[in-house]
């Protein structure tokens, strides 16, 4: 009798949770949807842009006004790719990547919020970042044989492979040594951010690697 009704009790555990992915799934697929369609459509983009540009009022602290951020540890969001920005930001919202303030306000966004915050900053300009030329050269070859195959020859990536010409030197640093730094950790596990593609190519570099990456990156445009 007991294991009858445990057994009931995962099965509707079961049922209850492939509904609430699948419920996740169609929410995502229409935020991609609204965003083909706004931009495909000068006029809908147009607005769109309007509203993300107010929305983006929340963000411009430190992103800057148009997306081309104010400290070198946080992302430029200019120029992003929009399908990425809009991954991303569902990612901060569901709590599967962390960072304290950009889970809060990820959360208050409403679908269309985020849509319109996507094609905003992707349609802003990012400008390039200096940095050191003699560490931007070490990395050139390394970008060439190791990223360039997905984040393209010119690193401006395509959909939710990210765009990281321009991208701040600081953040780039940080961002490789944290996914190097998980690539120990079992899947399972929870950390900051996870990708296992990003885990399985920093695995094999160096501290100097990272640098000459991320100076050579920065300097892309
Ligand atoms: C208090 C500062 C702050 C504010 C305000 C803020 N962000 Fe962020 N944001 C950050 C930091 C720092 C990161 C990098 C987090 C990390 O290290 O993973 C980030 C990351 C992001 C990313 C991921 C970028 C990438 O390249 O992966 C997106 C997208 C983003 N923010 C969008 C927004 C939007 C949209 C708003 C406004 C609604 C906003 N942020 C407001 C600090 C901020
Ligand atoms: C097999 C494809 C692939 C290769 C090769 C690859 N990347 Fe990535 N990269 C990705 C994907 C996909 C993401 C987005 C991960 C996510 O969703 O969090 C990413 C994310 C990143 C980010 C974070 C961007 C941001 O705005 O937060 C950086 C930086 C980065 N890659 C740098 C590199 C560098 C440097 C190399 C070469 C050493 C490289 N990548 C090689 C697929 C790849």
């Amino acid at each position: 009798m007991f294991a009858l009704i445990s057994r009931i009790i995962t099965i509707m555990v079961f049922c209850f949770s492939s509904l609430i992915v699948y419920a996740k799934d169609i929410e995502v697929t229409r935020m991609l949807n609204d965003l083909k369609n706004k931009q495909s459509s000068t006029k809908l983009k147009q607005h769109a842009m309007a509203m993300g540009k107010q929305r983006a009022l929340l963000c411009s602290q430190c992103h800057g006004k148009d997306g081309n951020s104010v400290q070198s540890y946080t992302p430029n969001l200019a120029s992003q790719n929009p399908i990425y920005l809009l991954e991303q930001i569902n990612k901060f919202a569901d709590g599967s990547r962390k960072n304290y303030v950009m889970n809060a306000l990820s959360k208050n966004l409403s679908d269309e919020d985020k849509v319109n915050l996507a094609i905003f900053y992707a349609n802003m300009r990012v400008k390039q970042v200096k940095t050191d030329p003699q560490l931007a050269a070490k990395g050139q070859p390394l970008y060439a044989s190791k990223c360039s195959v997905c984040h393209g020859e010119d690193g401006i990536g395509k959909a939710n492979f990210a765009r990281i010409a321009g991208q701040q030197v600081q953040y780039v640093e940080a961002t490789l040594r944290r996914f190097r730094q998980n690539a120990n950790m079992p899947l399972g596990q929870k950390a900051e951010r996870r990708s296992s593609i990003m885990e399985g190519v920093t695995k094999v570099l160096s501290d100097d690697d990272i640098k000459a990456l991320a100076a050579y990156i920065g300097q892309m445009h």
